[in-house]
């Protein structure tokens, strides 16, 4: 720890590759996955404030990756509240609630901004620049247990994935939306490096397209086979026998095992468990909320009608364009995200083993285990 008054400088920074952020003790910087898989720009936060908007705006999405740039967030708004001479605390808390209301569903994100508040009253008779160096620390500590996790995660997933096999994952659960390596996508990237031939198909995930956007870039770049089909694709595929196993990620699993994960998530594991394939969700322990008791009490994020009726993408000049797909004026719905119920789940995969049903005793022994 530095001396107080003097703000020592953490660094936090992965491989490009592997983690859309990168701590760089006076700022953070994110990839911008709005523009993906065109340009890949890095974009310089200083405050809290500014952070909230980028996961509400999507700069940073996926529910780990939200988790770990609110925990800077509030890393951010300590040193500035160092470096204007005012109370920390009266920076973190409104900083806090912001960040925690800039998007609803997942819930990795009041999971951070709670340790890192928990954190902040340990700290609390401390210097104010001592202070700030801790919360950074912290941080940091949040964004490298993510990718353990997740190495871990993959090492107990690697195992359910036959020698060879077809895999079909829906929205975006990998390196870039985590803090580094992913969820279902480090379960195939952990298969993978264990001699595994796996080849993955990925539903673009309408309307945000996370899965043409960002896994078909990311799995591309890893060297691993991939094939983009959209939504509507993955009936005809199941019924012609192509998937072994459909690994997906959460945003929220309730006491029970239910889960919510991207839209359309619900209509994959019908899906799956129609055809007789097992269907698995792979999560970090931040990602279930045991004071939800089922599917039914975990909020959905409704977007904006926009993104629904508009086709978004970036020009060959680099340029954000958009081409409207709909009629003015016409009614539109847009829940972000949907509920598996535990009966589809085949298995939980996470960072502490796998978990099989019933849920609601494997949930409560891991929570036990963990106080
Ligand atoms: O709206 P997004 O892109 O934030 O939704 C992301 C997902 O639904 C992911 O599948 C989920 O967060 C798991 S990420 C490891």
């Amino acid at each position: 720890m530095g001396a107080a008054g003097a703000l020592v400088v953490y660094r936090f920074q992965m491989d490009e590759n592997s983690s859309p952020l990168r701590w760089l003790g006076d700022r953070l910087e994110m990839l911008d996955q709005r523009l993906l898989p065109r340009r890949i720009d890095w974009i310089s936060f200083t405050d809290a404030a500014s952070v909230a908007s980028a996961i509400t705006t999507m700069v940073v999405r996926g529910a780990p990756a939200i988790g770990v740039a609110a925990a800077y967030g509030l890393a951010l708004e300590a040193r500035l509240a160092v470096m204007r001479g005012t109370p920390v605390r009266d920076a973190l808390v409104p900083a806090a609630e912001i960040l925690r209301r800039s998007r609803p569903t997942a819930v990795n994100l009041a999971w951070a901004v709670d340790r890192m508040m928990r954190a902040f009253d340990g700290l609390e008779s401390l210097e104010p620049a001592a202070i700030a160096e801790r919360l950074a620390a912290e941080a940091c500590a949040i964004h490298a247990e993510d990718i353990e996790g997740n190495k871990r995660m993959g090492a107990f997933g690697a195992g359910l994935l036959p020698a060879s096999s077809t895999v079909l994952t829906h929205c975006n659960a990998g390196a870039l939306a985590t803090g580094g390596y992913g969820t279902a996508l480090g379960v195939i990237r952990a298969a993978r490096d264990a001699g595994k031939t796996i080849a993955v198909f990925a539903d673009e995930t309408r309307p945000y397209l996370q899965g043409s956007r960002l896994t078909a870039w990311e799995l591309q770049r890893d060297g691993i086979d991939v094939t983009v089909i959209t939504d509507s694709m993955a009936g005809h595929f199941f019924s012609k026998g192509t998937f072994d196993a459909v690994i997906v990620g959460a945003d929220r699993i309730a006491a029970n095992g239910d889960a919510a994960n991207k839209i359309g998530t619900y209509a994959v594991a019908v899906l799956a468990n129609a055809h007789g394939v097992p269907f698995y969700v792979a999560a970090p322990l931040s990602t279930i909320d045991p004071d939800c008791a089922t599917g039914a009490a975990i909020p959905i994020e409704e977007r904006s009608a926009n993104e629904v009726v508009e086709t978004r993408g970036i020009g060959p000049d680099g340029k954000a364009a958009s081409v409207v797909t709909a009629p003015d004026g016409v009614r539109v719905r847009h829940p972000a995200f949907d509920v598996t119920p535990a009966r589809l789940i085949t298995a939980i995969v996470t960072e502490r083993g796998v978990l099989r049903p019933p849920y609601d005793a494997a949930i409560a022994a891991l929570f036990q285990e963990k106080r």
